[in-house]
């Protein structure tokens, strides 16, 4: 499929490549510019920049090189259309294709206005029938007001079995679209029934103010006590957070993550706009990363049991992977935040808050456990365990924090437990340098985009920067071609990447290389990124196209006595062609 030109800039523009990278990585501000460890090979030393002027992203490491698509396809791995799409998304923006009555465009419309009145019709039926008194009676009991009810849109699904599917069929749905929404399941005699019954139902909104899906609570009999939507054209569990509609509304940049919904429904009623948690599975990546954009720490206010207390220690490097602080809130006995508030109010609740662990101390706790510290193999273990947890700390001074804490704590020299870190620390960097030596290497050699260019390395060279000048001078296409022609090039991949650099710019009105990403794979427009780079500074000159062209014109004649041209040549070569610029 093709994308007009226009959309694809609109796309860029829409999402700045800073924005959508501090997703994923730590930026740091170095000018106008950031750089930031490469989420593409692993390394201790910052050599992925990202350049503001052209909006583009350089790993001087492995070479991993291009714009937000680009990023996208990479760190997501996706297609282009995939990367596209993903973005188009992102900044709220409807794919062209989308709009012209795509058939996919046209089913999410229909299952989001099936979700919406279903919404409705579970919200009336509890608010208003006589069939929502079970309901009613379940949400007093959990003194939900019905303020928050409304807010949440809250609702009751009756327990016969086709009350919804009757009403939604009277609005001229059918039967495939609702069992594709999920609300209505195919029996084995292929008559189609209410997948929710006799449950409270919590509606799941994403972030414009859709109903994507929903979670069903039981209130009394058998079956599994939440059942939640699996994943539909319209929603994908592990992308989206519950509440999250109304927590990124807030001021804060600090979001609450709760277990469940009724937590989450509780600590907003009492007060606590920026709280969220997930659909019924543990925390995804993709969730970690949908917070960093709404807020700089997170304050896991899981549930007090020994599975709350699992998932937040997975949790918390989960977050603080996706570059968040992490803050742990503690509840002695009660259950949950929900239980919390109920039985100690709003303003005890915040005092929670505000007294919450740093993750290290969380952490820390977690180290004693099981252990007694009175014995001298307690010591020892948890010595062990504390030391590669101190490790882990980057800033200096929290870890001299923690380790005079852990000092006198046990009552051991400090310099002890200094030493013993330190080695840690210089292990693992030391195990760190070599896997990026070796992948770096494993970059560089590899050449994958280009095999044939060890073997013709002065031919690559002099075509990286035919293309390179061409890329950044694209008004003067026509006297390039007026000198050469693709079939002159050497090398399969310079050829067809030249080619495709003349077409575009033929066929566009404002040239540039990212326009290139519907034709290639992410590695390979890194790699046609590398060459615009590594030339843009030497600002090539159209003595050196000359050369360049010469190169390759000479080619055939000169193949048999050339052959293979040792680095060293070339770099005379090069040094030639810069002094005659
Ligand atoms: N969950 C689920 N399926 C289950 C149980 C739980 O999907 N069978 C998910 C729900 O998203 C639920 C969350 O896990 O909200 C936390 O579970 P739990 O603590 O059991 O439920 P609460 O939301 O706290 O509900 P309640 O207060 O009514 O127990
Ligand atoms: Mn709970």
């Amino acid at each position: 499929m093709s994308l007009p030109d226009s959309f694809i800039y609109d796309l860029v523009q829409n999402n700045p490549i800073d924005g959508v990278m501090s997703s994923y990585v730590n930026l740091m501000k170095r000018g106008r510019d950031y750089v930031c460890l490469c989420p593409f090979h692993s390394e201790k030393t910052a050599s992925c920049h990202v350049y503001m002027s052209d909006m583009h992203f350089h790993c001087f490491g492995c070479h991993a090189s291009g714009n937000v698509i680009t990023f996208i396809m990479k760190i997501e791995n996706l297609s282009y259309i995939e990367a596209v799409r993903f973005l188009a998304d992102r900044a709220g923006m409807q794919m062209p294709d989308e709009a012209n009555n795509n058939e996919l465009y046209r089913v999410k419309t229909r299952i989001l206005e099936i979700n919406r009145t279903a919404a409705r019709f579970y919200y009336d039926i509890l608010t208003n029938s006589p069939d929502g008194e079970k309901g009613r009676r379940y949400f007093a009991e959990r003194s939900l007001e019905s303020s928050t009810i409304t807010k949440y849109g809250l609702g009751y699904a009756p327990g016969e079995w086709s009350k919804l599917y009757n009403f939604l069929r009277s609005k001229g749905y059918t039967d495939e679209e609702l069992v594709l929404s999920n609300l209505c399941m195919r029996g084995k005699n292929n008559s189609v029934y209410d997948s929710f019954r006799d449950r409270v139902m919590f509606p799941i909104i994403d972030v414009r103010g859709n109903v994507i899906a929903f979670g069903g609570r039981i209130i009394d009999g058998t079956g599994p006590k939440y059942l939640n939507s699996s994943d539909t054209p319209v929603f994908k569990k592990s992308r989206n957070l519950f509440s999250l509609n109304f927590a990124k509304k807030s001021e804060e940049k600090k979001l609450i993550l709760a277990e469940g919904y009724m937590d989450v429904i509780s600590i907003n009623q009492a007060g606590f706009e920026n709280v969220v948690a997930t659909l019924g599975t543990a925390l995804t990546p993709e969730q970690a990363r949908l917070m960093k954009q709404h807020a700089d720490e997170i304050i896991i206010a899981y549930d007090s049991d020994g599975a709350g207390q699992t998932a937040t220690h997975k949790a918390i490097n989960l977050l603080s992977e996706a570059g968040l602080e992490t803050r742990i809130i503690k509840m002695e006995g009660v259950k949950d935040p929900d239980e919390f508030i109920k039985k100690f109010g709003a303003a005890r609740f915040r005092q929670l808050i505000d007294h919450s662990d740093g993750a290290i101390s969380f952490e820390m706790s977690k180290c004693a456990a099981g252990i007694d510290l009175g014995t001298e193999e307690g010591k020892l273990t948890y010595l062990n365990r504390v030391t590669e947890l101190m490790a882990k700390i980057d800033s200096p001074i929290a870890r001299e924090v923690y380790i005079s804490k852990v000092a006198s704590e046990l009552n051991i020299n400090k310099n002890v437990i200094v030493e013993q870190v330190e080695s840690i620390i210089s292990k693992k960097e030391k195990a760190a340098k070599k896997a990026e030596r070796i992948e770096i290497e494993r970059f560089g050699k590899q050449r994958k985009e280009n095999p044939e260019a060890m073997a013709h390395l002065k031919e690559y060279r002099a075509e990286e920067g035919i293309i390179a000048y061409t890329a950044l001078n694209p008004e003067n296409v026509d006297y390039v071609l007026s000198k050469i022609n693709p079939e002159c090039f050497v090398t399969e991949f310079n050829k067809k990447v030249f080619e495709k650099i003349v077409e575009r710019i033929h066929n566009s009105t404002d040239f540039d290389i990212m326009l290139l990403q519907s034709e290639f794979t992410a590695d390979e427009m890194s790699r046609i990124n590398n060459i615009i780079f590594n030339n843009r500074s030497l600002n090539i000159s159209s003595a050196a196209l000359d050369d360049y062209i010469n190169v390759l014109a000479g080619y055939k004649e000169k193949a048999a006595n050339v052959g293979d041209l040792a680095d060293d040549d070339f770099s005379s070569f090069f040094e030639n062609l810069k002094r005659n610029k």
